[in-house]
């Protein structure tokens, strides 16, 4: 690879890059062709959303279905590579219906907004003034509205503080609570930080290091509720395992997870699965997502599964799930990716409240699957079947024969590139 082929490369047009790409990547024509495939993501728009564009990377966009969240009926867009994430998500959320499905909430959209100083004299005193003046502050910052979120129901809600001891020295970190209503907030957050830094520093003394969102967004949590009834469970394994058993298996499932930091961060992906899967087809930030969802797993305790698991006096198993979910409706990808308002029209949601209500339901049901399944029959039954296809593809299969292999080397219990390309053979030879 020459480096300098690269040299001022985001100057050039997606076509002129993909062409020195191609040179020095020495890609074939084939190979080029499907990089220029943008479908309704038109390269044009591409090259406006991020930098040094010379291609488009699809992903499937599937449904999950069965969600009755607080009495609504929704089905879900997952945007996921990864196979038996859709249908996990669909069959936990109909195991969930005998029971009345799913119940959730969300909290107001309050971010939080960091500002370090550094080199304050007296820098708790500096605090206490801080805390002293909020009233005022607040409402002087309102009245400017920097980021126009005021008209709006949202803006600078409230201010807190503390002071950190660290190996540079006594630092005062300001957070400013922030509504930001039916955006994400990053932006709205980081203009307000800014309009309130001279003011804070008039009242402090020091510098100020850094001002920017904390993905940590405790104040803006959504929580879901579920009971899978017993007998639900146990046709689920169409009567290999008693109702009753599935339950125990589960809860023995849940306190490896509790238990464990190395089963804990599996469990805690597993949930992420279908989370990403929705945030990604509604254009949101899943990179934010997940840091908010796996530092909130580590808040004021050891890292720990964001669900719980108990048993109700009927002996049905009662799923919870709490977590940060900073989502927006409005700005960022949601405006320029023309599938992300899609997927927000198909789930039907008013604001940002509900879809994290979904979401956060979305996160449940694919953690009850997966842990329905790893403590019955093992993951590889259902993952297995449904990743068949991706294994017949991968050996060469094309139209029908995908499924005839993935059907044959998942009744093998063998779904691997070796028996897949045996059964194709097979299926070849028979066809001739
Ligand atoms: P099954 O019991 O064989 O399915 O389960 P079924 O044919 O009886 O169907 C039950 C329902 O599942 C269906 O109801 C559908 O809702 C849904 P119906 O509509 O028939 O009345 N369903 C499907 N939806 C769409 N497409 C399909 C489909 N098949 C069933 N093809 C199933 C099969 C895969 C659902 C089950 O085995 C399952 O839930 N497995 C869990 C799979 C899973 O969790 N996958 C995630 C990837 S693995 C991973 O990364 C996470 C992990 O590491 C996390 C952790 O460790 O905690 C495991």
């Amino acid at each position: 690879m020459d480096a300098s082929a690269f040299e001022g490369y985001y100057k050039k047009t997606p076509a002129e890059r993909l062409e020195i790409l191609s040179k020095q990547a020495q890609l074939t024509d084939a190979e080029k062709s499907n990089l220029q495939k943008s479908g309704a993501l038109e390269i044009d728009a591409a090259n406006r959303m991020i930098e040094n564009v010379y291609g488009v990377y699809p992903l499937p966009l599937g449904l999950a279905n069965n969600f009755l969240i607080n009495g609504k009926e929704y089905v879900v867009p997952f945007a996921v590579e990864e196979p038996s994430v859709v249908a996990a998500a669909s069959n936990a959320a109909k195991l969930a219906r005998p029971a009345g499905g799913f119940t959730a909430s969300a909290d107001p959209s309050v971010m939080i907004g960091q500002l370090q100083i550094l080199g304050s004299k007296e820098p708790e005193k500096g605090l206490k003034a801080i805390l002293g003046k909020k009233k005022e502050l607040i409402e002087e910052i309102n009245k400017l509205d920097p980021s126009s979120i005021v008209k709006f129901g949202g803006g600078l809600k409230d201010i807190e503080g503390r002071v950190a001891e660290s190996s540079r020295g006594k630092m005062i970190i300001m957070h400013a609570l922030v509504d930001c209503r039916d955006s994400m907030g990053a932006n709205s957050v980081n203009t307000i930080l800014e309009a309130l830094t001279p003011k804070i520093l008039e009242l402090t003394g020091g510098e100020h290091r850094l001002r920017i969102i904390s993905n940590l967004a405790v104040h803006r949590l959504a929580r879901a509720k579920a009971v899978w009834k017993k007998e639900a469970l146990e046709e689920s394994t169409k009567g290999e395992f008693k109702g009753s058993e599935v339950v125990e298996r589960i809860l023995d499932a849940y306190e490896f997870a509790v238990v464990d930091q190395f089963r804990c961060s599996t469990h805690n992906k597993g949930i992420m699965n279908g989370i990403d899967a929705v945030v990604i087809a509604c254009g949101n930030d899943w990179r934010a997502i997940e840091a908010g969802a796996h530092s909130y797993a580590a808040y004021k305790h050891p890292y720990a599964p964001l669900t719980k698991y108990s048993k109700n006096k009927d002996g049905d198993l009662v799923g919870e799930i709490e977590l940060p979910l900073a989502l927006g409706m409005i700005g960022g990808a949601v405006r320029s990716h023309p599938l992300a308002p899609i997927s927000l029209k198909i789930l039907g949601v008013k604001n940002t409240q509900e879809l994290s209500q979904v979401i956060a339901c979305v996160g449940l049901a694919q953690n009850l699957a997966a842990l329905r399944a790893l403590a019955t029959t093992g993951i590889s039954a259902g993952h297995m079947k449904l990743h068949g296809r991706n294994i017949a593809v991968m050996v060469g299969a094309a139209g029908d024969e995908i499924d005839e292999v993935a059907k044959l080397i998942s009744q093998d219990k063998k779904v691997n590139a070796d028996n897949a390309k045996m059964r194709l053979e097979e299926l070849r030879k028979k066809k001739k």
